[in-house]
């Protein structure tokens, strides 16, 4: 026993003492990076510290990329994705640029690069930040394998309106959540040391806030006020800073009337200041450029002193920096020290990247695309990101034993729109529709018979209608594949009506009217209005659009290989007119009781007293179709015994917080469970709940588990009345819940 402890506590030692060399080596090699640094930057000329600042992105002009690159007037290229294309450029700017400088080698690997991963919005869904982690992880082993050495992604904006396409790329609309998911995206592009050859740059976007485009149109206006930006839209970002982001890129809005790029209390203040980023920030693209657009500034003079001086390190495409950044300097409108800092940034993650070493890529290397474990990695992602959201009469999961199965809908056998937005890379061809899928795992088995009703989401055409239904009656059951094309997502493709588009929703009241069982499937970019389409299916499984392997993980879930477990990262309303919609809104002063008469029922000729005022509308009540965290499973769990460890707690502490969860139903099951927390009164008005934890937990039928949360009180802190980020002592209310609308009595405690 003596022996056991004593070579225990040897271990222990040498543990210690390893990490010490580990942390004593890394803070050597970062003291021999700002060496580096310097050397360098003594001997670069302005042209040569412009052209570090300088991306391009190919514009057709091979021969003119190759002098740019020799004559050191390009730091970072975006777009080039041939091997031998990448080595050759390296090649010119290491053996005969004047300096030896690599360029870094950008693209958008926003949810994986060959291999497919469900849309940003779905991986949310999972809640499981070590899935989420490995999907990046698998998108940079792919990405580098052709010299790609810096991704734009993650993409972490808060999204609450869900017609802004580009929700599809976000991580949804809880800060916790994006903060816990997006530093996962962080950590699995960069791996453990950006030196090593797999490993890309990550670059959080867009900084910052615009999630919060005015009407849900692309590029809009946003009017965050600094408070609500510190306490909703920034949290992400500190976390992503916080995980080792090599980079920042900034946003197309302008927020209160100053354009992201130009916005130096966010860039300078608190990014630097604040968060001691010391990386590179780049502009969006073009974005310093469209300052002029804005009305901001009057020329690409002016857009250039105006974003370098707030602390932008590169821009990307539109070369004003290097024209106009010699005469800024000559004036004094730019000082050659804000050039110097912004080259430093720069050259720091190139040399933490390796790439001064080795920025060549193996071209004999044996590619790593699609290969079986990144498929499998892809469908294991998707079947954790599907919701189900409704399952009546446990119409799923289906039995194999039925005879014939129809499978209509456009969505059903669509190998492009399944990938969703922002899929430059990936390759159709190895795309596993729905009914590949099907016909591959149970063609044997029982009768397919597949109608799609409409050749594509958008299609308005209902001749294929009696076909459909034909196939509908002589079938046990109807899986309905409907959602949106992955055009009417992402960047610039906003919607004002969140209704299902074309023909579709008419397709699902005629399959509902042969009274055959009903299972939608819906994969899309956003959540969908789609109250009547649920109330018509027996059952509905929300997909969001689901990469690559999207087919197999449908397969497994419809038919009870696997159990659904995914949950809503985003609010889904009724209709389009409840946006925005969130569950961690202000209580107000008149909050919905749930007692309001709708439009229907409100008496003719009511006194306009008489029905009560309270906040809420009219034709959709207040609540929303599925609140935040929403998802069913084939089994059912029950949350009993919370206990909190105290109930009075100082800053410094730790609240602990049990409970016991049980699979009271008959399959193994994934239940993800949710702490809400809300600070009863503030000196500014708070959220009604704020997601503080969540924990997936998977369980044997009768299986009864003992959870607990830590939650340190300081994580209670939010940016109060006077800008400082405090927790005010007074009453907490808690809740340990599977959804964030999960009523109940609250656990009370207090911070004294
Ligand atoms: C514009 C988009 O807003 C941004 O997200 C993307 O990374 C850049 N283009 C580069 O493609």
């Amino acid at each position: 026993m003596k022996g056991i402890k004593q070579i225990a506590i040897g271990i222990a030692f040498l543990l210690v003492f390893l990490t010490a060399c580990k942390e004593q080596k890394s803070t050597q090699t970062e003291k021999n990076i700002e060496q580096k640094v310097e050397q360098l930057l003594q001997q670069m000329t302005l042209e040569e510290k412009l052209g570090q600042m300088n991306q391009i992105s190919p514009f057709g002009d091979d021969e003119a990329i190759k002098e740019g690159v020799k004559n050191g007037t390009i730091g970072s290229i975006l777009n080039i994705i041939e091997p031998n294309q990448v080595n050759e450029l390296q090649r010119i700017a290491l053996e005969e640029s004047r300096l030896g400088i690599p360029i870094l080698i950008a693209r958008d690997v926003i949810h994986g690069f060959k291999t497919i991963f469900p849309i940003p919005l779905g991986q949310a869904a999972t809640f499981n930040p070590i899935t989420v982690e490995y999907g990046a992880r698998i998108a940079a082993i792919e990405a580098s394998s052709v010299g790609i050495q810096w991704t734009f992604a993650p993409m972490i904006d808060i999204s609450r309106d869900p017609r802004w396409g580009r929700i599809a790329e976000s991580l949804g609309e809880d800060p916790y959540l994006a903060s816990t998911l997006g530093s996962a995206m962080v950590r699995g592009f960069q791996g453990d040391s950006l030196h090593l050859p797999t490993a890309i740059a990550a670059c959080p976007k867009h900084f910052v806030g615009y999630g919060a485009s005015e009407g849900g149109k692309d590029y809009n206006s946003t009017f965050i006020p600094e408070r609500q930006l510190r306490n909703v839209y920034l949290p992400p970002f500190e976390a992503a800073a916080q995980a080792g982001a090599a980079t920042f890129m900034t946003s197309f809005n302008d927020n209160d009337g100053i354009p992201a790029t130009a916005n130096s209390f966010v860039l300078k203040d608190i990014l630097r200041d604040e968060w001691n980023f010391d990386g590179i920030v780049v502009t969006d693209w073009a974005s310093a450029a469209e300052m002029i657009t804005h009305g901001f500034v009057a020329d690409d003079k002016e857009a250039t002193e105006k974003s370098v001086n707030a602390g932008v390190d590169m821009e990307m495409v539109s070369g004003m920096f290097i024209r106009r950044i010699p005469e800024l300097i000559k004036e004094g409108k730019v000082k050659e020290q804000t050039i110097n800092q912004a080259v430093r940034n720069i050259l720091r993650i190139k040399f933490r990247l390796g790439l001064f070493d080795n920025p060549y890529v193996d071209e004999q290397a044996p590619s790593p695309f699609y290969n079986a474990h990144h498929l499998e990695a892809a469908k294991q992602m998707a079947v954790e990101s599907m919701i189900l959201l409704k399952n009546e009469k446990e119409t799923l999961p289906l039995s194999t034993d039925i005879k014939t199965l129809a499978v209509v809908g456009p969505m059903a056998d669509a190998p492009h729109d399944q990938l969703g937005t922002w899929i430059f890379d990936g390759d159709k061809q190895y795309t596993q529709t729905p009914l590949a899928a099907l016909k591959k795992e149970f063609g044997d088995q029982f009768n397919i018979l597949y109608e799609p009703g409409l050749e594509f989401s958008r299609d308005r055409n209902t001749k294929h209608f009696p076909q459909a239904v034909n196939i509908a009656q002589k079938a046990d059951a109807v899986v309905l594949f409907l959602g949106e094309e992955a055009i009417l997502t992402g960047e610039a493709h906003s919607l004002a009506d969140i209704n299902l588009v074309g023909a579709q929703s008419e397709l699902v009241k005629v399959l509902a009217q042969t009274g055959k069982p009903l299972i939608t499937v819906i994969m899309a970019g956003r959540p969908l209005a789609i109250e009547q389409e649920v109330k018509l299916s027996d059952a509905v499984l929300y997909s969001f659009h689901p990469g690559t392997m999207g087919g197999p993980a449908l397969v497994d879930l419809l038919f009870g290989k696997e159990v659904p477990s995914g949950k809503t990262p985003v609010t889904f309303p009724k209709t389009s007119g409840q946006i925005p919609i969130y569950y961690a809104h202000n209580n107000t002063g008149r909050p919905a009781t749930g007692n309001e008469l709708l439009l229907d029922q409100i008496p003719l000729e009511a006194g306009q007293t008489s029905l009560g005022n309270t906040s809420f509308h009219l034709d959709a009540g207040f609540h929303p179709l599925f609140p935040f965290g929403y998802g069913l499973s084939y089994t059912t769990f029950e949350y009993s015994n919370i206990q909190l460890s105290a109930n009075q707690l100082k800053e410094h502490e730790v609240l602990t917080i049990s409970f016991d969860l049980e699979n009271t139903g008959k399959l193994r099951g994934t239940e993800i469970a949710q702490l809400y927390v809300r600070d009863v009164v503030g000196s500014i008005t708070r959220p009604i709940k704020e997601l503080k934890r969540y924990k997936r937990v998977t369980l044997d039928p009768k299986e009864k588990q003992k959870v607990t949360f830590e939650l340190p009180i300081k994580e209670l802190a939010f940016w109060n009345i006077d800008l400082k980020r405090v927790v005010e002592p007074g009453e907490f209310h808690l809740w340990v819940a599977p959804h964030s609308a999960a009523t109940g009595e609250p656990l009370v405690f207090e911070v004294i």
